[in-house]
């Protein structure tokens, strides 16, 4: 592994031997044509070691997996589920598809905003949460959706927002206290 190229995007070496480990893992055959198919899962990894996607560890996925950088900047931009700034270690994601808009997503998603005093793609001063809107996730039966990390709620209200939001915070200071 080249660590001048991790010190240079000031990313931790040892989350890059934690990815590398995990590529390593998969044995992956750089001449198999069929190794794009490990990407997501490789992705999926990075993102849960980084907390997101930046083109460091873009460059470094297509290396070690042995694709173009175009290839993982293409999966990247097609799923919403990745993201190439930092988030909050709680993510709270608000679609905005049309189904979703209809039944009311704007205003869920300005009562996030209110509640946390953050906007639409900030991260909270404490790093602990984060907003951001997302396209259409399938779900429209449940107008309007709000995925916060991977639970899914469906039909949210703007009355709900304060009693969802409990539950993160109250699960963060209950990890604060065991620490
Ligand atoms: S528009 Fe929100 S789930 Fe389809």
């Amino acid at each position: 592994m080249d660590s001048n190229k991790t010190l240079e995007i000031g990313l931790p070496k040892e989350q890059f031997e934690e990815l590398d480990r995990y590529i390593g893992s998969l044995k992956i055959d750089k001449e198999d044509e069929r190794r794009t198919g490990y990407l997501i899962q490789v992705l999926h990894k990075a993102q849960h070691i980084f907390g997101y996607l930046p083109v460091g560890v873009q460059k470094f996925i297509a290396e070690n997996v042995g694709v173009p950088h175009s290839d993982v900047s293409g999966v990247i931009s097609f799923y919403n589920y990745f993201t190439t700034v930092p988030r909050g270690k709680t993510r709270i994601s608000v679609c905005m598809g049309t189904a979703c808009f209809v039944k009311g997503a704007g205003k869920v998603l300005s009562e996030f905003e209110r509640y946390l005093k953050i906007k639409n793609g900030e991260v909270s001063e404490d790093g602990k949460f984060s907003i951001d809107i997302l396209r259409c996730v399938g779900a429209c039966g449940l107008a309007p959706v709000v995925i916060v990390n991977d639970k899914v709620y469906g039909n949210v209200t703007t009355k709900q927002v304060g009693d969802i939001m409990a539950l993160y915070i109250n699960e963060e200071a209950t990890h604060a206290d065991k620490k």
